[in-house]
């Protein structure tokens, strides 16, 4: 086994990407691949750029496979999901290949390995750094121990329309909270160090405007202009970057008529130039030969011209790249410089990972899948998550009610985990059903419907029955996994099959109605929130929903979690955001005539000429932001510290926050500013700030929060990113629709 144990043994490992003066470590790095490099020849060069997928499934390892390694024609392996396998195919790499290059192995682990956590729209809904790094540290533990040290993770898609079933992995439709998730998934992923004996490399992706897709068709084509892509879809991205994320995925969209596996502006001017990325870019699933598909690349030969001048690093499953890079090159089409760059970003990573000094899975890493802390972790970041949309008093519950446990996903354990579960077990799923009963609570278990699309009225009658010889019922609705994730988009999202028609008939029964929503989006909720008593928003809440669903209705936990997203009235509505423009004409309550309201004959333009819809008007169904919990606050004395900064001063704003409750309660205070005026137009609202808070009943806390000019800053149609003098608004508040507003100016 030749070893360059002299370079790695003075390589301090460096993972900063940002640092332009090289540091010693970076040297003696870059040094150790250009060695490694000059070694090289072009197919193996070629390999380096090679993620060959494989089944998580294969029972045997093929002789292709062990053949196409040992000649250095693979760079890694995507689904390899058995240890032996994992520990051959390194063996064949290290011992056999012509220069010893370890294999990094892949794995989509999105929100959680064998312990699942809540899908990353439910953990983005915690608002919480904490358990969001708590979710990536567990899931690259487990993951880990079977030799992936690689996630596809996290997804940084801001996603304005729950039509789009990837809403489900997304962080929501805040930048700056997708940022502040962002950099606490990659530092649970990666650890403190990428060569951590539990590290895995983080993958920020997709890159870019995956969630911008219209229609919120998964797939679809998205129109992004420069200030929009600079102000709400890069943001996050450059958050990955600042945390040090290993290596970067393109997305399977087109933006203005460039596939971003195609995409040089933004490959190389931004990523590279800009944001001085040095880690690796892979492409996602074929998408360097779906630009045939797109209409951009004419063959796959073409594809791989495209890709590579993009500076596309490596090809994920398609074979454009092994199949005629060597051609590309010998034909001058592709220099040899570009290949040379690809493969010291991929083997610059390789060297990060530790992957030349450890390249052999630890066998002593026992796997601790489902460790009593990953459950507890997981049941933590369910109760964070889950967020309350409606309670008139029903909740919480005593312990003595007599409770009928209803509907299709109260005991669904694979369901219950969400999309992107490939290695959770439905044995281990803790569902409500299980968690009740283990709870010894007063339950009658009725689920009436089989599964979330279940079209059957064959067991209202005795669902009727049930429900009468209760004191409540706990209606555990929403979407069987496969109705969000990829491709799986929906035009209208109400809760499927015959859900809705018995939730009605059970309001009939005159029994409180507790609706627990278990989906990977928001559902539309318009015709049956009259007929429910309280809302539990509980996203796919993974292995531990039902321990955090019984002690959040039970009130042992109150739910801590507010929406990431905003939750519409309609599909109709949708793409909808709370950090909209105001338009022209924006809506109000003076002019907006509700459709059924407006005379018969009436004039045609004596209706309010503003932005709204007839039918449901303009408003959301529950703002950004919103959640409710237990107990009450009270925001009272908001203060800024001056009413004029310039741009180097700091805003500090105070704000004191009553309890007035008869319970602790948690609540995440929220600051938001306006630029009123600026070069381009500007958001009614931007998220700048929040804090976790804790008060005691009868309690009064003052927060204070500290911005800058640096928080004002956007980007123009110039390209200018910069913060401009004029008028502000800012809000403390519980959310994007409600708060304490003050004004300052912003000076020269
Ligand atoms: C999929 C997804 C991507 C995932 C990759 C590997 O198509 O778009 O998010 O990481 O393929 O499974």
């Amino acid at each position: 086994m030749k070893y360059y144990l002299i370079f790695i043994g003075c390589i301090v490992m460096s993972c900063s990407n940002k640092d332009a003066t090289l540091k010693v470590s970076d040297h003696a790095e870059e040094q150790f691949i250009d060695s490694l490099l000059s070694k090289m020849t072009l197919n193996e060069k070629i390999g380096q750029t090679n993620l060959r997928g494989t089944s998580s499934r294969s029972k045997v390892l093929s002789e292709a496979l062990k053949e196409d390694v040992r000649q250095g024609k693979v760079g890694a392996l995507l689904n390899v999901m058995n240890v032996e396998f994992v520990d051959e195919l390194q063996r064949i790499a290290v011992e056999e290949s012509p220069n010893n290059i370890p294999i990094i192995f892949g794995r989509d682990i999105v929100h959680g390995f064998k312990t699942v956590f809540p899908i990353p729209l439910g953990m983005a809904a915690s608002w919480d750094e904490n358990v969001v790094r708590s979710s990536s540290r567990v899931a690259a533990i487990e993951a880990r121990s079977v030799g992936i040290n690689w996630t596809f993770a996290p997804m940084l898609d801001i996603a304005r329309d729950s039509r789009w079933g990837r809403i489900a992995e997304s962080p929501g439709e805040d930048p700056y909270l997708a940022s502040v998730l962002g950099k606490a998934y990659i530092k649970g992923f990666q650890g403190d160090s990428l060569n951590g004996s539990t590290s895995i490399a983080a993958c920020a992706k997709h890159y870019i405007g995956y969630g911008a897709a219209m229609g919120g068709r998964d797939y679809n084509t998205t129109l992004i202009p420069e200030p929009l892509l600079r102000n709400v879809y890069l943001p996050p991205f450059k958050a990955a970057l600042d945390a040090g994320v290993a290596t970067v995925m393109t997305s399977f969209n087109e933006i203005n008529g460039i596939p971003a596996s195609g995409n040089a502006y933004l490959l190389k001017e931004v990523l590279r130039d800009e944001l001085e990325f040095d880690g690796f870019v892979v492409s996602d699933w074929d998408s360097v030969i779906e630009m045939i598909a797109h209409g951009y690349a004419a063959d796959e030969k073409h594809a791989a011209e495209l890709s590579a001048k993009a500076g596309l690093d490596m090809e994920m499953t398609s074979k454009a790249y092994e199949n005629h890079l060597k051609e590309l090159i010998e034909e001058g089409v592709i220099t040899r410089s570009q290949l040379d760059g690809f493969v010291k970003n991929i083997l610059r990573i390789k060297l990060r990972m530790g992957l030349f000094k450890t390249p052999y899975r630890d066998k002593n890493n026992e796997a601790s899948f489902y460790a009593k802390s990953h459950l507890k972790a997981a049941e933590e970041a369910a109760i964070k998550s889950s967020v309350l949309l409606k309670n008139n008093g029903v909740l919480p519950l005593s312990s003595d009610m007599k409770v009928a446990l209803m509907g299709p996903l109260a005991n669904a354990p694979l369901d219950q985990m969400g999309t992107w579960t490939f290695d959770g077990e439905e044995e281990h799923s803790i569902t409500p059903f299980k968690a009740f009963e283990t709870a010894n609570l007063n339950v009658v278990f009725e689920p009436v419907l089989t599964h979330s699309r279940d079209r059957s009225t064959e067991g209202f009658e005795k669902a009727i029955r049930v429900a009468k010889q209760s004191d409540v019922i706990v209606f555990v609705a929403g979407e069987e996994a496969i109705l969000s994730g990829e491709a799986h988009s929906r035009a209208v999202i109400n809760l499927p099959g015959a859900q809705e028609d018995l939730i009605k008939t059970l309001s009939k029964t005159g029994k409180p109605i507790i609706l627990v929503i278990m989906a990977g989006r928001p559902i539309t909720i318009t015709n049956i929130i009259d007929d429910v008593d309280a809302v539990l928003m509980f996203w796919h809440p993974g292995t531990m929903g039902g321990p955090a669903l019984q002690q959040v209705l039970y009130g042992e936990r109150e739910p801590e979690g507010r929406l990431p997203v905003t939750w519409p009235k309609s599909s109709g509505q949708l793409p909808y955001f709370y950090n909209h423009k105001n338009t022209g004409r924006p809506a109000n309550k003076q002019d907006y005539v509700a459709m059924y309201d407006i005379p018969i004959g009436a004039w045609q333009s004596s209706l309010g000429n503003d932005s709204h819809y007839l039918d449901i008007g303009y408003t959301p169904h529950f703002p950004f932001g919103y959640g409710l919990g237990y107990t009450q606050f009270k925001y009272d004395d908001l203060k800024i510290s001056k009413d004029t900064i310039g741009f180097n001063d700091t805003l500090e704003v105070k704000v004191s926050i009553a309890n007035l409750g008869d319970r602790p309660g948690k609540e995440i205070v929220q600051l938001y500013t306006q630029d009123v005026v600026g070069s381009i137009t500007r958001p009614v609202k931007e998220l700048k700030r929040f804090q976790h808070v804790t008060v005691k009943p009868g309690e009064t806390k003052q927060m204070t929060f500290r911005i800058s000019s640096d928080d004002l800053k956007f980007t123009n149609h110039e390209g200018t990113r910069a913060a401009e003098t004029g008028d502000f608004n800012i809000w403390i508040g519980p959310h994007a629709a409600s708060g304490l507003k003050e004004t300052f100016y912003l000076k020269e």
